[in-house]
């Protein structure tokens, strides 16, 4: 939530951090703003309510010259959405200025502290008062030196944190902080950058440096990165990763929308996760570090996750279940906190997030950490704090995910469930060597079978038309299909906000079948697998009352199609539970097209984030 970036350096500073913003909008889009100091000495900036597309109209009028600037794009928490509420703010004297992402817990406290020592405070955010923090420490124990004064500042401060500081009192040095907030820095021949995300950085190098939680460093502009810890001492060697995807992979490349891309992308994406992960031993996956031992002898899995990867959670557990006879519950990680947590010295937490940064989902971690359990993280972001945090990661390697609504981290995500369960089940001797082969063998379909439902769009196109002038629509399966179309309403809602349910079809005649009318759309996911009976029978139901249906189905399903308004065709897989990935790019499709159709930004849809750094 909310994407800050900055650079100090021997170039202008707009266009880059113009275009910084632009990469990190999908964290928040509500406001914008961007503060450079310019050659007079003095800062100039300009901050308005709505899109990085809209600053950047008022920057092109103002004509903002330096070389050192911050840059902040705002999902709002504390304050609407308002010019007077974007960032960057700054102190009573207007000398410093900070871009904030992350909660400050205590701002209630520090807010009347502040007021009491004089402080004018002309906004309603909780960030506003960490400059003043800042400028006071300035004045006082700092003695001028704005990196010493941040880190004082953060002392005070409870909450999360990635922060972006100037000051027109040392010209060209730019610090930062984090605190369970993400933040990325690198440097190159014309100065140092900074970023919430290293998409808004890697088209300046792929080497970069990660502040860990509590971490300050000041950039200067020769593209010096010095980092210091909490405690102010020096860190000589801070944590560095290197990259391997590049600035294109960021951009667009000729699609309408990022969602569009992204969900080309599966195919590619599936196939690198799959590559060389069968070994003479069975499912390759060094990733979660533990012993054979350990991992035969796990009695429990806890899987904590949130939205779209709270579904994968779902998938996972059939899997896990079935192949390896583990015992699996799936929490929602924001609920996590009030449920009781059974442990034994063999659980293991699974915590799955795309971006690793989800705040529900690191806390939960945390809790689990905190009662000695061992944690296996499933993430896409490369050094996100998930990763940094478990004690084993697989990253799904399907690059960056810019649309906020998740597409093919969801499926990678599937794909690296499936071969955990393999690998669970193989170690812990419920599945045979051959029989993991063969799994797998079916496993290598996924992509292949993406890819079909990828040129079949046409078919979503069509069937998008039975959800015009609707206003609900109830999405069916049983099984594993049950959560299928729990993803397949989630899309719909966050893309067209069109209201959508997702039920198990057994349950649907306990309420939900009451909302069905003439036309109704209903989408009833029904592969031809041992759900596929009593799901006819649900279709028949529903077309009885009326409803127009989309289904789901196997390719040559007749009996399917002759109850079915629209048919969204899917290859026949060997393994049943693998339906689950060429159904969910076909309800992606689905959705897309809805949302489209209404005339919605697929990519930014209103209200949410893709980062949600917010418990
Ligand atoms: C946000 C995004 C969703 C995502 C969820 C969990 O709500 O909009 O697309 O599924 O967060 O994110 P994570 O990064 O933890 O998978």
């Amino acid at each position: 939530m909310c994407g800050i970036v900055g650079y100090t350096g021997t170039n202008q500073a707009s266009p880059f951090l113009l275009e910084g913003l632009q990469t990190l909008e999908y964290r928040g889009y509500d406001s914008a703003g961007v503060d450079i100091l310019s050659p007079d000495g003095g800062l100039h900036g300009v901050k308005c309510a709505g899109r990085v597309a809209t600053l950047v109209e008022r920057c092109a009028q103002a004509n903002l010259v330096g070389t050192c600037g911050i840059a902040h794009t705002r999902w709002a928490t504390h304050g609407a959405p308002s010019d007077r509420n974007a960032h960057p703010h700054r102190d009573c004297s207007g000398t410093i200025s900070l871009v904030h992402n992350g909660i400050i817990e205590n701002f209630r406290e520090l807010r009347e502290e502040l007021l009491a020592n004089g402080h004018e405070l002309v906004s309603d955010t909780d960030s506003e008062i960490i400059v003043h923090l800042v400028e006071e420490s300035m004045q006082g124990p700092a003695k001028g030196d704005l990196l010493e004064a941040v880190r004082i500042a953060t002392t005070r401060l409870q909450g999360s944190w990635a922060l972006g500081v100037i000051c027109t009192e040392q010209p060209g040095v730019l610090v930062c902080a984090r605190k369970n907030s993400p933040l990325v820095i690198t440097s190159d021949e014309t100065g140092a950058y900074c970023a919430s995300d290293i998409t808004a950085i890697i088209g300046k190098s792929r080497h970069i440096t990660q502040l860990e939680d509590g971490q300050l460093a000041r950039l200067t502009p020769d593209g010096g990165i010095y980092v210091i810890g909490a405690d102010g001492r020096h860190v000589p060697n801070p944590q560095t990763i290197d990259v391997s995807w590049s600035a294109s992979e960021a951009k667009r490349g000729g699609y309408p929308d990022f969602m569009s891309k992204e969900v080309a992308e599966q195919p590619d994406a599936m196939t690198r996760l799959l590559a060389n992960r069968l070994g003479d031993d069975g499912i390759v996956l060094d990733e979660l570090n533990m012993t054979d031992e350990e991992v035969a002898a796990i009695d429990r899995i806890y899987i904590i996750a949130c939205g779209t990867s709270w579904h994968v959670g779902l998938v996972a557990k059939e899997a896990i279940e079935r192949w390896a006879k583990i015992p699996v519950s799936v929490e929602i990680a924001s609920e996590f906190s009030y449920s009781s947590v059974l442990i034994t010295e063999h659980t293991l937490c699974v915590v799955i997030t795309q971006s690793g940064e989800t705040a529900d989902t690191l806390a939960a971690a945390r809790r689990m950490k905190a009662m000695g359990c061992r944690v296996f993280s499933i993430c896409n972001v490369i050094g996100c704090t998930a990763a940094r945090e478990s004690d084993g990661t697989i990253y799904v390697q399907a690059g960056p995910e810019i649309c906020v609504a998740s597409t093919k981290a969801y499926t990678s995500q599937m794909v690296a469930s499936f071969l955990f369960a393999l690998y669970l089940a193989h170690k812990n001797g419920n599945m045979g060597l051959d029989e993991v082969k063969e799994k797998y063998d079916a496993l290598l379909e996924a992509p292949e079978a993406a890819r079909t439902v990828l040129e079949r769009s046409w078919q979503d196109r069509n069937a998008a038309r039975a959800f015009q002038g609707r206003v609900s629509s109830l999405y069916l399966g049983r099984g594993v299909n049950a959560t299928s179309a729990r993803e397949g309403a989630l899309k719909i809602k966050e893309l067209s906000y069109l209201h959508a349910e997702a039920y198990p079809a057994g349950e649907m005649k306990h309420g939900s079948i009451s909302m069905v009318e003439d036309g109704y759309p209903i989408v009833a996911v029904v592969p031809d697998d041992d759900t596929r009976a009593k799901m006819l029978s649900n279709i028949q139901e529903v077309k009885a009352r009326g409803a127009c249906v989309i289904s789901v189905a196997t390719d040559d399903d007749e009996d399917i199609a002759a109850q079915s308004d629209y048919v969204l065709w899917i290859p026949r897989m060997t393994e049943p539970m693998f339906n689950a990935i060429p159904a969910a790019v076909h309800l992606q499709l689905l959705a897309r097209f809805v949302a489209v159709d209404r005339g919605r930004d697929v990519d930014k849809p209103r209200n949410l984030a893709k980062s949600v750094t917010v418990e």
